[in-house]
C-alpha cells in the first residue's frame, strides 16, 4: 500500500533528496534545470504549456530516484476558457455551477499536464478595500464552507489536486492592506475564519498554502498553532502544506528570524512542508539536521507528505504529459455553454427603478457606453491564466449579437480610456445617448485595480467615470449601468441618478453573452450579494454577521451604534439581489419546536413566483442565538436553497439545519451549542423576517476539535 511503498521511498533517500522534495521552484529565467535533474526539487509552478512540462519532468526523470515533479498553477477560475471570478461565483449561490466551473477549469489544465492547482481561496473577507476579496467567496462562513467544499470537488474531479490558501486569516489585514497584520482572537477564527477550510480538508484538498501575513503577531508561515495544532492534529489533515512565494524567506522581513536558516528552522518546526519560491530549505536545513538544531524526523515527516500525495495522485505510475496537447483545442463549446450558464447565475441587479431593464421590447436602438464594453481582458479578472481576448465575447459583442437578432441599433462610445483618465470622448458618448432610445454603461474597475496587492483605500469609480454617468443621466435617458469589477464600488448620488445597476464582477470568456442574455430578459437575473455593498469606504469592516452592542442603532438617540455622518446600514446587505420577477414567502412552519442533540432544524416555506416571467430565488435560513454565554451574531446564515419558478408557480421548500451546528467556539477550540431559544429568519436576503423560535433543550459541548 501508499504508506509502504512511501517508507521505502523514503529509506533509500539521502537527507539531500528528501530536502529537495520540499522544494518548489518556478519557471522562468531564474530556473536552474539541474536542480530538476538532480533531485533538489519536487514541485514547480508556472509551467502552463505541455512541451515544457514533458520536459521538465523528463528532467527529474534523470535523477537518481527518478522521482516525478508536481506541477502547480494557479488555476482559479478556469485556465482557456474564464469562467466568473470567484467572488462573481459566490453570487451564484449555486454549489452545483461552483463544481462545474471549477471542473472544467482543471479539465483544461490537465489536459497539457497541470497537476496541482493553488486553489481555491477559502478567505473569507469582510473588507473590501483588500483587493484579493476578488479570488474568494465573500463575507460569510457558511456560504464559503458551502463553495470551498464544491470547488475542491469541482478541481479534484476535474483532474487537479488543490493547495486551499491562505491558511489563515489573510482575508482580514488591518485596513484591508494586502499582507498586513491580522489580529483575530481564536474563537473568532474558529466561529468565522476556519469553516472553509475545514469544509476543504473534508473535501479532500491534498495540500494547503500557507498565508503571507501574521496573525496576532506571529507570522503564518512559521505558526505551530495554525499549520500543526489545528489543521494537523484537530482536524486530522495528512496532506502537505507549502508556503506562499518566498513566504519562509519573508520571516526575516516580520522580524521572527534573523537569517535564511533561522527562517528555515521555524517554517518547518512551525509544519510548513515546502518552501515556494524562498530556496531557504533546500540551503539550510540539511545543516540544521546535521546540527541537530531540526530533527530528521521532522525532514522524514515532510517529505513523506509530499511523496505519499504524489502517490495518491498516481504521478509515480501517470504518464507525463503529452507534448501535443495543446489549449487552442479550447475553450470547447461545451465549455462556453457551461461558462455562459455559471456567468448568467453570477449577475446581481441592485436596482432597477421603473423596471428600466429589461430592454424593452419597444426599444429601437441603445446606446453602449464605457469602456469596460470592450475589454475582454478585463472580464477574466486576476489570474487568468491562459485566457485570450479573442476567445473571449466581450459585453459589447454580446449585445451587438443579441440586438442583432432583435432588430436593435447600437451605438457604441467608449466615453473615456479604460482608466478613465480625461473626459475628452464625453461628446461622442452624449450623442450616442440622445440619438437611442436608453443606454447601457459599462464602467467600474479595470483588472489592474483588483487581486493581489491591489488594495484601494478609494473605492471609487476611478477616474472621470462618476462625472460621465452623471452627464448621461442627465440627458434623460433611460440608464442601466453594469458595473464590472472585483469588489462592491462607492457608489454615492449615482444610485439616485441611475436607475437600475447590474453587478458582473469580472464575468469571464462569456461574459459578453451572459450580460445580454440578462439585459434582454431572456433570463431573470437570480444572483446574490456575498458581501455587503458599503456606502462608503469608512463603514469598513462591515458585514451582516456581527455582533449586537449595548446601545443598538436608534435614529433619535445620538448615542447609539451610528455614525454622524453616514448611515449605518450597508447600501445593499449580504444576499440582496433583485429579479424581473418578485418572489412571496408565506406559510412558514417550524417543523419541531424543541430540538436535542442529533437532530434537525426544518424549516418550510412556501415560494410563489408573484410575477410574469420565470426566475430562480435564494431562499435563505438565518438564525440568533439571542441570549448565550457570549455575545453572538445578530443573524447567521445556515441554509440555502436556490430554486426555479415557472410565473404562478409556487413551491414548498424545507430548509435544514442540523442542531449541532447552531453553537460557537472557545479560545480552545470547544464547540459549544447552548440550551435555550433560537430565533429563525427566512427570506429572500439577510434582512429576512423573523418566522418563529426554537428550543434547544440540551447544551452541547464537543471539546478540542471545533465544530464538525
Ligand atoms: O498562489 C499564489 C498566491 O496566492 C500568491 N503568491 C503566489 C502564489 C503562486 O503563484
Amino acid at each position: 500500500d501508499i504508506e509502504q511503498k512511501v517508507n521505502d521511498l523514503l529509506g533509500k533517500m539521502t537527507l539531500e533528496e528528501k530536502v529537495g522534495q520540499l522544494n518548489m521552484v518556478s519557471n522562468g529565467p531564474l530556473l536552474r534545470w539541474d536542480d530538476l535533474s538532480s533531485g533538489r526539487a519536487g514541485a514547480v509552478l508556472n509551467f502552463n504549456n505541455a512541451q515544457d512540462i514533458a520536459r521538465a519532468q523528463a528532467a527529474a526523470r534523470q535523477s537518481r530516484l527518478k522521482i516525478p515533479l508536481l506541477f502547480g498553477l494557479d488555476i482559479l477560475h478556469g485556465f482557456r476558457t474564464q469562467f466568473p471570478l470567484p467572488l462573481g461565483e459566490a453570487a451564484a449561490f449555486n454549489p452545483r455551477l461552483s463544481r462545474l466551473a471549477s471542473e472544467w477549469a482543471a479539465r483544461e489544465a490537465s489536459y497539457i499536464g497541470v497537476q496541482w492547482t493553488f486553489a481555491p481561496m477559502a478567505d473569507l473577507s469582510r473588507d473590501s478595500r483588500w483587493g484579493r476579496i476578488v479570488e474568494g467567496f465573500g463575507e460569510d462562513p457558511y456560504l464559503g464552507s458551502v463553495l470551498t467544499a464544491a470547488r475542491v470537488e469541482g478541481f479534484r474531479k476535474g483532474g487537479l489536486a488543490t493547495a486551499t490558501k491562505h491558511f489563515a486569516g489573510y482575508g482580514a489585514p488591518q485596513g484591508g492592506r494586502d499582507y498586513d497584520t491580522t489580529y483575530i482572537p481564536r474563537a473568532e477564527m474558529y466561529d468565522t475564519y476556519l469553516p472553509p477550510f475545514r469544509a476543504a480538508v473534508e473535501a479532500g484538498s491534498e495540500s494547503f498554502m500557507a498565508a503571507f501575513n501574521a496573525l496576532n503577531g506571529v507570522p503564518s508561515t512559521a505558526n505551530p498553532w495554525l499549520q500543526t495544532e489545528v489543521l494537523r492534529r484537530q482536524w486530522g489533515f495528512d496532506g502537505f502544506i507549502t508556503s506562499d512565494w518566498a513566504g519562509i524567506k519573508e520571516l526575516i522581513g516580520h522580524g521572527v528570524a534573523a537569517d535564511g536558516a533561522e527562517a528555515a528552522r521555524k517554517a518547518i518546526l512551525a509544519g510548513v512542508d515546502m518552501d515556494m519560491m524562498g530556496d531557504l530549505y533546500i540551503r539550510h536545513l540539511p545543516d540544521e539536521v546535521r546540527a541537530g538544531r531540526v530533527p530528521e524526523s521532522v525532514v522524514d515527516e515532510a517529505a513523506r507528505r509530499v511523496l505519499r500525495t504524489k502517490m495518491r495522485l498516481g504521478l509515480f505510475d501517470r504518464p507525463d504529459a503529452d507534448p501535443t496537447h495543446v489549449d487552442s483545442v479550447f475553450p470547447s463549446p461545451e465549455a462556453r455553454a457551461a461558462a455562459r450558464d455559471v456567468a448568467r447565475e453570477t449577475l446581481v441587479l441592485l436596482q432597477n427603478r421603473n423596471d428600466v431593464l429589461p430592454i424593452p421590447a419597444t426599444a429601437r436602438s441603445v446606446a453602449v457606453v464605457g469602456p469596460l464594453a470592450d475589454a475582454p481582458q478585463d472580464q477574466f479578472g486576476p489570474h487568468g491564466a491562459r485566457g485570450h481576448a479573442q476567445d473571449t465575447v466581450s459585453i459589447l459583442e454580446g449585445i451587438r449579437r443579441r440586438a442583432a437578432g432583435a432588430g436593435l441599433q447600437v451605438r457604441y462610445a467608449p466615453g473615456c480610456d479604460l482608466f478613465c483618465r480625461s473626459q475628452d470622448r464625453l461628446p461622442e458618448a452624449l450623442e450616442a445617448a440622445r440619438a437611442s432610445d436608453m443606454v447601457i454603461a459599462v464602467f467600474g474597475e479595470p483588472v489592474d485595480l483588483s487581486g493581489e496587492a491591489a488594495s484601494r483605500a478609494h473605492m471609487v469609480l476611478n477616474g472621470h467615470q462618476a462625472e460621465i454617468l452623471k452627464a448621461l443621466a442627465a440627458t434623460g435617458k433611460p440608464v442601466a449601468l453594469v458595473i464590472v469589477g472585483g469588489r462592491p464600488l462607492e457608489l454615492g448620488k449615482l444610485t439616485d441618478l441611475i436607475p437600475a445597476i447590474l453587478m458582473a464582477w469580472y464575468p469571464g470568456s462569456e461574459g459578453g453573452t451572459a450580460v445580454a442574455d440578462i439585459l434582454f430578459g431572456d433570463v431573470s437575473p437570480s444572483g446574490k450579494l456575498p458581501v455587503s455593498w458599503p456606502r462608503t469606504v469608512g463603514q469598513l469592516p462591515l458585514y451582516y454577521n456581527r455582533l449586537p452592542t449595548g446601545r443598538p442603532t436608534l435614529e433619535h438617540n445620538r448615542f447609539t451604534l451610528k455614525y454622524v455622518d453616514e448611515a449605518i446600514t450597508p447600501l445593499y446587505p449580504f444576499g440582496w439581489g433583485l429579479s424581473y420577477t418578485r418572489f412571496t414567502y408565506t406559510d412558514p412552519a417550524i417543523l419541531k419546536q424543541r430540538l436535542r442533540a442529533g437532530e434537525v432544524l426544518e424549516v418550510a416555506v412556501t415560494v410563489t413566483n408573484a410575477g410574469a416571467r420565470a426566475g430562480q430565488e435564494v431562499v435563505q435560513l438565518y438564525t440568533r442565538d439571542p441570549i448565550a454565554s457570549r455575545s453572538r451574531p445578530l443573524r447567521e446564515l445556515k441554509a440555502f436553497e436556490k430554486i426555479a419558478l415557472a410565473p404562478g408557480e409556487a413551491k414548498r421548500v424545507i430548509l435544514r439545519v442540523p442542531v449541532d451546528s447552531l453553537g460557537f467556539h472557545q479560545d480552545d477550540g470547544t464547540y459549544r451549542v447552548e440550551e435555550g431559544a433560537i430565533q429563525v429568519f427566512v427570506g429572500g436576503n439577510s434582512l429576512a423576517e423573523q418566522v418563529g423560535e426554537v428550543s434547544i433543550l440540551e447544551t452541547i459541548i464537543r471539546p478540542g476539535s471545533g465544530q464538525r
